[in-house]
């Protein structure tokens, strides 16, 4: 599904990010479950992640992230008309965790929902977004990835509990004004076929969680990795050539391309698909491990406010998720 350069364009105004305070190395790891740092490492190229604090939740990381990205935006919470929160693990579920985020902000002038579309959920939450401000129906959005993967991770399973983190990502959106950036194209897709890939089978209408099953970790993630890497490298792959097409740039006009950071070796066979050099992507993985719906925002955020991305480049973000879902976005900044 995709979309053309719209009649009126939009524009990122504005990134935050937000992460806990406490770093979980591959060595304190080492100490939970059978593995290894070289192991992890090899596999994954992630070294440490980032673990909420008791009492944290994930509204309270998405507010704090959103409050960076409005400070950027120079737009008051107040004045935000739509706040999107793309989450797989939400306080609650019901109501959404938008909803405490818009509490949290004291942005009541917004209407808030959240959208499940695991890791592929911020880049989801930017087409709605940017076709609901390009109809005219918001003048701006907040739109956020956030994630507390840490309470639905199974500590003893050596095979998921490496790869997993905390954290929040966050950008604000409005109509784009001269001199602006625009987001030049989006795509999203789903293959429903694909379910029993990367699922939290536990805790939903088809499995509530018992007393009789409670012991069974039905409520955590579970995985197919090997399956999960194959789609992964296919459909960002075509995701990615998609929005290029439809901005009409070529692989050569983009300066940084910002993809899903769930394993090192995913980026590498992507970025050798598009025919783009290393230098030109972006990886945060190693700090921050897969934070699922918030990755992709976070290291916007890091590309943005570290100068990798500049005012007028082509920047390219990608991602993939359970589902199966993925979804890409180009970028004038
Ligand atoms: N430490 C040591 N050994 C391990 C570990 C570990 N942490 N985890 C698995 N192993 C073992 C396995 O048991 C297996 O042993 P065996 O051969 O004796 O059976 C061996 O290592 C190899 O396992 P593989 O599954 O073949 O390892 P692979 O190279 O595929 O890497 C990984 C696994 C990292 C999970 C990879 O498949 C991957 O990254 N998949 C994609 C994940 C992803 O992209 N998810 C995105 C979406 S996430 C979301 O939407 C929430």
């Amino acid at each position: 599904m995709s979309d053309a350069t719209s009649a009126v364009p939009v524009c990122i105004a504005g990134t935050g990010s937000y992460l806990p305070e406490k770093v979980l190395t591959n060595a304190d790891i080492e100490k939970i479950v059978d593995t290894t740092d070289e192991w992890i490492v090899t596999r994954t190229g992630i070294r440490e992640r980032r673990i909420a604090a008791e009492g944290e939740f994930t509204s309270h990381m998405a507010t704090h992230a959103a409050e960076k990205a409005l400070a950027q935006a120079g737009i008051a919470a107040e004045d935000i008309q739509l706040i999107i929160v793309a989450t797989i693990t939400p306080d609650t579920l019901t109501p959404a965790t938008a909803c405490y985020v818009q509490q949290r902000l004291g942005a009541f002038g917004a209407v808030a929902f959240d959208i499940s579309a695991a890791c592929s959920g911020f880049l989801y939450s930017m087409k709605i977004a940017k076709r609901l401000i390009s109809d005219g129906a918001f003048e701006n959005a907040l739109i956020i990835g956030a994630e507390k993967l840490s309470s639905f991770v199974n500590w003893e399973d050596r095979n998921t509990c490496v790869l997993f983190g905390d954290g929040a990502g966050a950008a604000v959106l409005k109509k784009a004004g001269p001199g602006d950036g625009e987001i030049l194209a989006t795509e999203m897709g789903t293959d429903g076929r694909q379910t029993h890939l990367l699922n939290i089978p536990g805790g939903g209408s088809a499995c509530p969680i018992t007393t009789e099953n409670a012991d069974q970790r039905l409520a955590t993630l579970a995985m197919l990795g090997k399956e999960v890497f194959k789609h992964a490298v296919t459909r960002m792959k075509q995701s990615a050539e998609k929005v290029i097409e439809r901005s009409n740039l070529t692989a050569d006009d983009i300066a940084l391309v910002v993809p899903h950071q769930a394993n090192l070796r995913i980026i590498d066979a992507i970025a050798d698909r598009l025919d783009i050099p290393a230098e030109r992507v972006f990886t945060n993985l190693q700090k921050y491990g897969n934070t699922s719906a918030a990755a992709v925002a976070i290291a916007l955020d890091e590309a943005n406010r570290s100068g990798a991305i500049k005012k007028g480049e082509h920047v390219v973000l990608v991602v993939f998720g359970a589902g199966l879902t993925w979804a890409a976005a180009a970028i004038r900044w």
